[in-house]
């Protein structure tokens, strides 16, 4: 039978670091609140008109080929997750493959927020299992700071978010009980706004009256970058902190038990569980309902803040080189958010 695994893995911090202090400079805001809401301590910022989605991706993209033993040739399929690309179309997955000079593989992009980093690692698993391609480059980067408020009004969201980018290289493996054993998506739409960024955007108000843009004056077009939306400086994300909260210790916990069971395993036989870095209160909560020792579970979140679909892969790739996933070890990766959606994935390494 045909697995999965992951044959490289690389990630790429940008390297202005940015404290809850730098932070406090800009808007009203303290790193004790930060820190005891959050558990960031600073995150990393992309470096203005230099770095961007692509090309820290690039960068991660690079280190994983380079660990997983191939280049540019040899990859047959990209897949690039991310929130905030640097076009709004055409994708990011296009661009990655120009700038690594890459043959006329097909580019996929996913848009399942801080769940994207599975949602892709599925897809290319299913790509692989069926023996259609042989190594695919998965990529999930993310460029918060371009586009942030960081007024007061914006500060129970932007002190969470940081910039950052991870990638892994998949090839399939015939050893038994290695790579990724399952994988488990999924989604609930009924709230997708109370963690959304819904402009600019094509949706006229149709969903939300209050976001109903005036009559224009021309009888087509003028409904998507509006002049009374940048009056308004609607152009943010919004969240409601306590709904997601309370969703995801809910859900966080659940698709992780979906995964073990998949597989008759119990949180006991894990020995890595990398929550997507949502936030470091959200992973303990799930941590103590699961009752997982401290050593079973991977942040990294103080270090680098919520970076929605690139986190899961720079803390998998941040414990392996620390030596905390080692070969034979159950990792489950899991993941919440926006949509909202939720999903895990069980390997054996
Ligand atoms: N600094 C100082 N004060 C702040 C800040 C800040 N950065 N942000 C909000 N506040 C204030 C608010 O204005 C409010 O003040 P008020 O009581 O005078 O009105 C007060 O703190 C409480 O605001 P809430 O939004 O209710 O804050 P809460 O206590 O819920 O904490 C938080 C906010 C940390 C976001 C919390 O709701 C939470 O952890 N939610 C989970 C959401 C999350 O972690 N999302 C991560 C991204 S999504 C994802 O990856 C799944």
């Amino acid at each position: 039978m045909i697995r999965t695994k992951i044959a490289g893995i690389g990630m790429y911090l940008p390297k202005n670091v940015v404290t809850n202090d730098d932070l406090a400079q800009v808007m009203e805001t303290s790193d004790e609140w930060i820190q005891e809401r959050t558990g960031i301590k600073e995150r990393r910022f992309a470096t203005r008109f230099e770095d961007t989605t692509t090309t820290m991706g690039v960068e991660a993209a690079k280190i994983a080929m380079q660990r997983a033993g191939v280049v540019a040739n040899d990859i047959d399929f990209i897949v690039f997750a991310t929130l905030s690309p640097d076009y709004y179309f055409p994708g990011c997955g296009v661009l990655a493959q120009r700038a690594l000079g890459m043959p006329e593989i097909g580019a996929l992009d996913i848009r399942d927020q801080c769940s994207g980093f599975i949602y892709a690692l599925s897809v290319a698993d299913q790509f692989i299992k069926t023996g259609m391609y042989k190594n695919i480059l998965l990529i999930a980067s993310e460029t918060h700071s371009y586009g942030l408020d960081f007024s007061t009004r914006g500060r129970n969201v932007s002190v969470i978010f940081g910039d950052g980018a991870g990638a892994v290289v998949l090839q399939p493996t015939t050893e038994s009980d290695r790579g990724i054993l399952s994988t488990h998506l999924h989604c609930d739409g009924t709230e997708a706004e109370l963690l959304s960024m819904v402009n600019p955007g094509f949706h006229a108000g149709k969903f939300v009256a209050e976001k109903k843009p005036l009559e224009p004056s021309q009888p087509y077009g003028g409904l998507f970058i509006t002049k009374e939306l940048l009056e308004k400086d609607d152009i943010y994300p919004y969240m409601d902190g306590p709904a997601v909260f309370k969703k995801a210790i809910v859900k966080f916990p659940e698709v992780i038990m979906e995964a073990l069971t998949a597989s008759s395993y119990q949180p006991s036989d894990l020995n890595l569980l990398i929550p997507h870095q949502a936030n470091l209160r959200i992973s303990q909560m799930v941590q103590q309902k699961l009752k997982l020792r401290e050593d079973q579970v991977f942040n990294n979140i103080q270090k680098y803040g919520n970076t929605t679909a690139a986190s899961i892969p720079i803390a998998l790739c941040e414990a392996w080189e620390n030596g905390k996933v080692k070969d034979n070890d159950l990792v489950c990766l899991a993941a919440f958010g926006s949509g909202f959606t939720w999903a895990s994935a069980l390997l054996r390494w």
